[in-house]
Formats: structure tokens, C-alpha cells, sequence
């Protein structure tokens, strides 16, 4: 005969009032941990539109960039790009501007278009950022007597195509860290104290959505662009109490040489605007929130899956439905072979176009 297991009302009670605590328990964390990846996501959107409403509410507050920040703006690799179309924009809106970047002919060509089209001072810098420390000493004789009060931090270089760490030249690896590591710290350093002492300010450092999580056949770039944006992130808060404005913007993919070595992203479309919808649309967003990917449909696009780059692996079903939003929520491990998936891809294109062109 089976022995009959005697268990006590108080022992029943007693499991009763643990699995409560225990539920209570798991209930608070579910709670906080929702809480805080919204708080995380929509705060930038909560700071736009607050800063929309603002002018309604506080028409007192300066409105302009030139309010806000001053007069004059830097941005390097201008010449190209997203960099060039951040000159255009913020000279639209009367920001002075120098602009630093390689190439003197390109310098000479796109200060001259934007002074023949708006009423703003312009001055250039040529300098290769790759040359490391050696430049930054005559960038800052250069910018002597100039109240810079915007700082773009665009320059930025990737591998000619999405490759494996081996196979990228040794030099250019040097060149990536030296403009995309190297640029944003020195330039921000040398600008900063500027900046605090006369209590205003924006600095504006582009990152990169593939920074969302390690990329594989892209791992160096993706690793500075991580760089970038703790960077970013930590200075937000260290100058916060001298009303120093401190941007992280992550775009995905834009029509920009950088991407030349894929048709597909080059074709552009709605998840993959030109850089003058960009850098507009991003321009828009300075002085509301220091966190964006600076393109709408960016901040709905799952990091860096388009259709027409998955077209027959198994994540082809689910791209269209997911967003940058539920991307974060994916675990890190999902997200890495999800980006390895798409880098493998875009080297496959990249092969295959560089083989056509010889
Ligand atoms: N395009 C995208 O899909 C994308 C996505 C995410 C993030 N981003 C980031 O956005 C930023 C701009 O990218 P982009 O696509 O606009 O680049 P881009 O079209 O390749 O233009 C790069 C600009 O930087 C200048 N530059 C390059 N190397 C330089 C060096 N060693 N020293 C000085 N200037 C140099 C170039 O000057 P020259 O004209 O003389 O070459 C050019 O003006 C980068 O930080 C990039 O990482 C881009």
C-alpha cells in the first residue's frame, strides 16, 4: 500500500504565502524592466514633441539654432555626404560654418556653393584625419578667434566593402581608428573648454546604427561607432550642468559613397533616405533630443534589414514586421547573427559587383 503524504494546513498556507512573494517579486522586476526599455525608447520622442509645443507655451525661449547655440558651426568630412548636406542645412538656417575635410579642391568647390546660395561666412580646413594626432594642431590655429558654438563630429570611414578582419588592409584599419576613434575625441576635447565657459553649446557626434550590437565582417567599424556613442553618452552628462547640448545621432543606411560597393542599398528608398533628406531631418531633430537615429524611418527600421537584402533567408518573413524598437528587445545573440547574416550578404554583392566592373 502507498504511504498517504500527510502535509499541514499551516505547511499549505505557508507554500501559499512563498509562491505569493515570489509572484510579487516577478510581477515588480516584469514591471520596472517594461518601464524602463519605454522610458528608453520614447524618451526622445516625448523631448520632440515637447520641444514642438515649447514655442506655444514659451515663446520667449530662443527658437533658432543661432539663438540657441551661436553663430558659428564646424563640421568635418564635409565635403561628401551626410557631412556636406549638415553644411547646407545649417547654413539654410544662418549658422557661419568652417568646414574641415581631405580633399582642398572639394573644400573650395562646396564653400563656394554655399556662399553664392546663402548670406554666411565660410572658411575651410583641409586635414586627413588618418594622419592622427599630427593635424590637430593646426585645426586649433585655424580656429583661432572662432567662437564655435556647434561641433559636427561626421567624418567617419568603413571598409571598402563588409569583409572579414584579416582580409581589411592593415593601414586602413589605422585609418578607421584614427578618423572615427580619433577625430570625435581630440576635436571635442580641444572644443569643449570654449563651450563650458560661455554656458551654450552643441556637440553633435554621428554614430552608427550597427552599434546596436557587434558586426561580425564589419567588426571594427561597428566597434567605433559603440566608442561613439558611450562617448557621446557620458559627456551628455558631464555637460549637462554647463548647458553644453551633447547629440548621439545612429543613422542606418543612407545613399552615400560609403555604401557604394552595394547597389541595393544604393537604389535608396523609404528605410534608406539621401543624405539632404537626412542630414534635414537630422538637423531638425538638434536642440530637441540628444538621442536619434535622425531619420524617421530609421527609428522604425530593424537595424540595417531591408527586404531587398534578405530575399530568401529565413528572416525574410519576419523584416517587415519588425522595427527598431522590437529589434532592442531581440537578446544580443539573435541581433549579432542576424547582422552577420546581412554583412555576409552585402560582401557576397560587394564581390560580385567588383568582379563585374574588371
Ligand atoms: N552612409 C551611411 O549609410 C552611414 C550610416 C551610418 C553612419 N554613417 C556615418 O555618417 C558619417 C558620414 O558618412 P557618409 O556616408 O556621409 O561618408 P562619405 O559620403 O564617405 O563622406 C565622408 C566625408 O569625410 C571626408 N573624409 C574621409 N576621410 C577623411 C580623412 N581621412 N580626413 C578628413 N576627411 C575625411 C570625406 O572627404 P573627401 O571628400 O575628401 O573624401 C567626405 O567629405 C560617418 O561617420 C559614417 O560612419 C553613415
Amino acid at each position: 500500500m502507498q504511504p498517504v503524504l500527510e502535509v499541514s494546513i499551516y505547511t499549505l498556507l505557508r507554500m501559499a504565502f512563498i509562491w505569493q512573494l515570489i509572484s510579487l517579486f516577478i510581477y515588480l522586476v516584469g514591471t520596472l524592466t517594461i518601464a524602463a526599455f519605454l522610458y528608453d525608447n520614447f524618451k526622445s520622442l516625448i523631448h520632440i514633441i515637447k520641444a514642438l509645443l515649447e514655442p506655444y507655451f514659451q515663446p520667449q525661449l530662443p527658437q533658432t539654432l543661432v539663438d540657441k547655440f551661436g553663430k558659428w558651426a564646424v563640421v568635418t568630412g564635409a565635403t561628401d555626404g551626410i557631412g556636406k548636406e549638415y553644411a547646407r542645412e545649417l547654413a539654410r538656417q544662418g549658422l557661419n560654418l568652417v568646414l574641415i575635410s581631405r580633399t582642398k579642391e572639394k573644400l573650395i568647390a562646396v564653400t563656394n556653393e554655399i556662399e553664392s546660395q546663402h548670406k554666411i561666412k565660410t572658411k575651410w580646413i583641409a586635414v586627413d584625419f588618418a594622419k592622427g594626432r599630427d593635424v590637430y594642431e593646426q585645426i586649433e590655429k585655424e580656429l583661432a578667434g572662432i567662437d564655435v558654438n556647434i561641433l559636427v563630429n561626421n567624418v567617419g570611414r568603413m571598409y571598402d566593402y563588409p569583409d572579414t578582419l584579416e582580409a581589411v588592409p592593415e593601414d586602413l584599419i589605422w585609418d578607421i581608428l584614427n578618423i572615427n576613434v580619433g577625430a570625435v575625441t581630440m576635436l571635442t576635447r580641444k572644443i569643449v573648454p570654449h563651450m563650458k565657459a560661455a554656458r551654450k553649446g552643441a556637440i553633435v557626434n554621428i554614430g552608427s546604427g550597427s552599434e546596436l550590437q557587434p558586426m561580425p565582417n564589419m567588426a571594427v567599424y561597428a566597434a567605433t561607432k559603440k566608442y561613439v556613442t558611450f562617448f557621446t553618452q557620458a559627456l551628455e552628462q558631464e555637460l549637462a550642468e554647463f548647458n553644453v547640448t551633447v547629440q548621439l545621432v545612429m543613422p542606418m543606411f543612407v545613399t552615400t559613397k560609403m555604401n557604394e560597393y552595394s547597389d541595393s542599398v544604393m537604389q535608396g528608398g523609404f528605410l534608406i533616405p539621401n543624405p539632404h533628406s537626412f542630414a534635414r531631418s537630422a538637423v531638425f531633430m538638434l536642440g530637441k533630443t540628444n538621442t536619434t537615429t535622425g531619420f524617421w524611418t530609421h527609428g522604425l527600421q530593424v537595424s540595417m534589414i531591408d527586404k531587398r537584402l534578405f530575399p530568401i533567408t529565413t528572416f525574410s518573413t519576419i523584416d517587415r514586421f519588425l522595427q527598431y524598437f522590437f529589434m532592442k528587445m531581440a537578446p544580443q545573440h539573435l541581433r549579432l547573427l542576424i547582422g552577420h547574416q546581412l554583412t555576409k550578404r552585402l560582401r557576397l554583392e560587394a564581390l560580385g559587383q567588383k568582379k563585374l566592373a574588371t
